[in-house]
């Protein structure tokens, strides 16, 4: 199996809770490890860029707004398969549906305050990663 990276978000539900501790020890307990980690308050322009892919969507503008609220944990993943692994651990987008014991049945408030993002690709795990991130910055 492949020792692959992914990329994740602690969104501002979470920290507001201080659970940042709660969601890593989550990660890592699924065999991933977090080889690069900032807590920074996302820009209004750096929220609309990265989810550029909703602009269309009715929910677009509330999660912008919800992203900046206040901080967030960017973060790079690592471990055997990471993108699905961490996409497991996280659940699913609406707590509703997240299966019992994930990060979002657990800790998730709503669809939009989900606690964590996780990249859906390698493809999109690479590009977010580059988006927060420089490669010196990953330490693996
Ligand atoms: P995330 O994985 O960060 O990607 C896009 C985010 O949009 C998603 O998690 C949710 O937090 C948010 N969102 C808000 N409303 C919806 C919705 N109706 N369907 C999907 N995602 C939504």
């Amino acid at each position: 199996m492949a020792i692959e990276r992914t990329f994740s978000i602690i969104k501002p539900d979470a920290t507001r809770r201080n659970l940042t501790g709660q969601v890593n020890a989550c990660l890592e307990e699924a065999g991933l490890r977090i080889i690069a980690q900032r807590r920074i308050q996302m820009t209004t322009a750096q929220a609309e860029s990265f989810y550029g892919v909703h602009r269309e969507r009715g929910f677009f503008r509330d999660l912008v707004t919800f992203m900046t609220s206040g901080p967030v944990v960017v973060q790079v993943l690592e471990g055997e398969n990471a993108v699905a692994r961490n996409r497991e651990v996280m659940g699913a987008t609406d707590p509703a549906k997240a299966a019992a014991g994930t990060i979002r049945a657990r800790f998730a408030e709503s669809i939009e305050a989900n606690s964590v993002h996780g990249s859906d690709s390698a493809e999109n795990a690479a590009i977010e990663i580059a988006f927060f991130f420089a490669g010196t910055d990953l330490v693996g």
